[in-house]
């Protein structure tokens, strides 16, 4: 092959590597903003009185007036290493206890399968 060619197609490689890499940083940097907003409109889901309610219930870190129904959520990430299992609790309780006394948040529609995500990402840095 001719030597310029191959100056040029390994420039081509050179910039298609670069591009990939730029490509990625911008995908980690959405996402880690995306997780930002989750954490915040999670908390803001579980306190609100009309949708999570969770306070009802649960003592959480920064809450007011919780009441003590249900375990306070602390040590998420320790005590839910599977977020799934924390989500379907959410989602339906009665999974886990036919006779609890926590709404099905999910089967009910009382919440939506993006809201419990956002619950149990911002549950998850508790
Ligand atoms: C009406 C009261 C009530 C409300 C409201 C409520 N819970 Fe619960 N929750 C309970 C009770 C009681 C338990 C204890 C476990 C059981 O009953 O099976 C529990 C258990 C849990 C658990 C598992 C126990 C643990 O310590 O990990 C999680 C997680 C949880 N609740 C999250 C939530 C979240 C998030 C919300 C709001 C979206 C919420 N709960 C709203 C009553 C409630």
């Amino acid at each position: 092959m001719h030597k310029p060619l191959m100056k040029i197609r390994a420039a081509l490689k050179l910039l298609a590597l670069s591009v990939t890499v730029v490509m990625s940083m911008l995908v980690s940097m959405t996402s880690a903003a995306s997780t930002a907003d989750d954490v915040a409109e999670g908390k803001k889901l579980a306190f609100d009185r009309s949708k999570g309610n969770c306070l009802a219930c649960h003592a959480i870190e920064g809450g007011d007036l919780a009441g003590n129904t249900g375990p306070p959520m602390i040590m998420m990430q320790a005590r839910y290493p599977d977020r799934s299992n924390l989500s379907q609790q959410i989602a339906d309780p009665t999974i886990r206890n036919p006779n609890t006394l926590m709404p099905p948040f999910g089967r009910h529609g009382i919440l939506t399968d993006t809201e419990i995500e956002k619950i149990t990402t911002y549950l998850l840095t508790l």
